[in-house]
């Protein structure tokens, strides 16, 4: 994406309250986007909203739970009856279950909550902001996935990461000819709330260069 196919635009940014979804957020305001910002709670939003409107751009946020389909369907209703329409989707926000020392052992619930918030919550924002892309002729879909390997104690994150995977892979195809773009988007580890102490500093430089 370039700097002139996204001015004006708005852009839905999942999880945007803190890390990689909070630095997604300036970096297409820098580019004069406009977005829409997530999180669980609105209060989560409130500082970078401003950051944001202070760029110039539009800001509106929306909140939901996302292992919560009651919350995900209603922020969409929303955002389909009140809201602009969405050219490009980061769904980026996504849960990591507890580092679970004692692999094989390893509660059905990491599974469970992994996929309702990391896979079929995001699913869902995409199959109900496609019709739309479609109709327009135009939509980018960056689904933030993951690099993470050889590590079973994490396998319930891995393996809900290996489904965004798939999924973007199963669907780029049919969407492209269409003027929808889907990638896959992953940051390499970071130092944030999910990544932990030790992961490399965010290289926003890296991505902003890639055409996505
Ligand atoms: N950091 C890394 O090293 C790394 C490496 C590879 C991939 N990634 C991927 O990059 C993406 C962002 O990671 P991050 O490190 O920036 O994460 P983070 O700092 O932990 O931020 C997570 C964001 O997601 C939101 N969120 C968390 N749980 C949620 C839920 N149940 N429902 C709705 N929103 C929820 C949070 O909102 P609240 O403010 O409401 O909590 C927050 O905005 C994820 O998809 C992750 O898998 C990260």
């Amino acid at each position: 994406m370039n700097k002139a196919d996204i001015k004006g635009k708005w852009a839905l940014v999942t999880g945007a309250s803190r890390g990689i979804g909070r630095q997604v957020s300036l970096g297409l305001a820098d580019y004069g986007c406009n977005v829409i910002l997530h999180s669980r709670d609105s209060a989560h939003t409130a500082t970078l909203a401003e950051e944001l409107t202070a760029k110039g751009v539009q800001v509106k946020q929306v909140a939901a739970e996302l292992s919560d389909e009651t919350q995900v369907d209603a922020m969409l209703a929303s955002l389909l009856s009140d809201g602009p329409a969405i050219d490009i989707v980061y769904n980026n926000a996504a849960i990591m279950t507890a580092y679970r020392d004692k692999w094989p052992v390893v509660p059905s619930d990491d599974f469970r909550v992994s996929f309702e918030v990391n896979v079929i919550a995001l699913v869902k924002i995409c199959h109900t902001l496609i019709p739309g892309m479609v109709e327009r002729g135009w939509g980018r879909i960056i689904n933030v996935t993951s690099g993470i390997a050889d590590q079973p104690e994490l396998i319930a994150y891995a393996i809900s990461k290996a489904a965004v995977d798939k999924y973007v892979k199963d669907i780029a195809g049919r969407l492209k000819d269409k003027g929808v773009l889907v990638n896959l988007l992953d940051p390499g580890w970071l130092r944030t709330d999910l990544g932990g102490p030790t992961g490399e500093l965010f290289r926003a430089q890296d991505w902003a260069n890639k055409q996505i």
